[in-house]
């Protein structure tokens, strides 16, 4: 039946869940392989569903292509396994996603690729590092559970310096505040199941890229290593990407006022917020993420554990829920989740006591939030 382009079209995308299409003959199947005609084959090499999120978020990225993955540490994954060999050595931030650090330490070091971490806010150890031949720098732009900022310009100019890919996950910050391959990085990765998807219900990841970063093999990586995403979750993460803008910008200034409300109670020790002057990185957050720092930050109660464990039971509607980028606040403990398996010397290293939360806040009114935070509840 020819199309009518009097016909309407649905508003929204189908969901589209064949994990396999019909060709009415061999040289159908040549045209699809050789992409004479558009079309899909099998839905682990591509989908309707992840074709259409990838090429919204590779425009807002500002990339020039990418892929959608089937979580945050599959896009890892996929980016790195496309880029490095046995023998490669890697240089990392020694601030990352406790999972991304077992990834490099654990798995790829018994594939021969060694990684080096580092504290990646000093510019002239990274530059020292950087010495010896290096095919992968690694960074977060925002840290977790600290929120340390990445400089991803000066960072950059080093990697290419020394012919180095920059990779950046970007997950805290999000293409609304921050995209790394504008400022110079070769890959940006993102989880999706964060603020971007936004609602709690989905896994999946991102990776894109400049033009010159090897897409091929990533992308067939992603087929070939298993890595591919599901067309429902692709669906969900399409529709939650519609109000992205609207959360972030409503969840960065919740944060930036529930920082601030944190700093003055009486049983805080600290609060790491980029958007406070008493941050390390204060300056370069307010230079690189002009739009605010985003939604993450952390506090540090005074009582460890004892009174963390007190806090959330005194807390309820701050749902203690080790994930982040929910449409509301929920809280987690890195000491005893994210950074759990971390030895008792490398938390303390990275300032991960037990009395340390990290605020995932989301954007319910700011009244009913600090009521929440307090422990108590508004009147109905
Ligand atoms: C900064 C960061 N990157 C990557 C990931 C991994 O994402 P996923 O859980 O979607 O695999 C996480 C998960 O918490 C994260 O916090």
């Amino acid at each position: 039946m020819s199309h009518d382009p009097r016909s309407p079209r649905p508003l929204v995308p189908p969901l589209q869940p064949a994990a396999v299409y019909v060709f009415p003959d061999l040289d159908a199947v040549d045209a699809v392989y050789h992409r004479e005609i558009p079309g899909y084959i099998y839905a682990r090499d591509g989908h309707p569903n992840a074709a259409e999120l990838a090429a919204t978020l590779t425009q807002r990225e500002a990339a020039h292509w990418g892929i959608v993955t089937a979580s945050g540490m599959a896009a890892i994954s996929a980016a790195i396994l496309g880029i490095v060999s046995t023998g490669d050595r890697i240089l990392a931030s020694d601030r990352l996603y406790g999972k991304t650090t077992r990834l490099l330490r654990n798995e790829l070091s018994r594939l021969g690729v060694v990684t080096e971490f580092v504290d990646i806010c000093d510019r002239d150890v990274v530059r020292e590092a950087l010495k010896k031949p290096t095919r992968i720098l690694f960074t977060e732009t925002i840290s977790n559970p600290l929120c340390r900022i990445a400089d991803l310009p000066a960072l950059a100019e080093l990697t290419q310096q020394s012919h180095t890919e920059l990779i950046v996950d970007n997950t805290f910050a999000t293409p609304e505040l921050c995209r790394p391959l504008a400022l110079g990085a070769t890959l940006v990765v993102e989880s999706l199941t964060k603020l971007i998807a936004g609602h709690s219900d989905v896994t999946l990841g991102y990776v894109g890229g400049v033009q010159s970063a090897n897409p091929e093999r990533i992308i067939s990586g992603v087929s070939t290593w298993g890595l591919a995403s599901n067309p429902f979750d692709c669906w969900l993460a399409s529709r939650g990407l519609e109000t992205l803008t609207l959360r972030v910008q409503a969840a960065t200034t919740n944060a930036g006022i529930v920082a601030d409300w944190l700093a003055e109670q009486p049983n805080v020790a600290r609060v790491f917020y980029p958007g406070r002057i008493d941050h390390p990185d204060h300056g370069i957050s307010s230079r690189l993420l002009p739009q605010g720092p985003g939604n993450m930050l952390a506090f540090e109660l005074v009582g460890g554990r004892a009174a963390v464990n007190r806090w959330m039971r005194a807390c309820p509607n701050i749902p203690f829920a080790p994930s982040l980028g929910h449409t509301r606040t929920t809280c987690s403990h890195p000491a005893s989740t994210s950074h759990r398996f971390d030895p008792p010397a490398e938390k303390q290293r990275q300032g991960i006591s037990d009395g340390l939360v990290r605020l995932s806040v989301g954007c319910e009114p700011i009244a009913e939030l600090l009521a929440n935070l307090a422990g108590t509840h508004l009147e109905p």
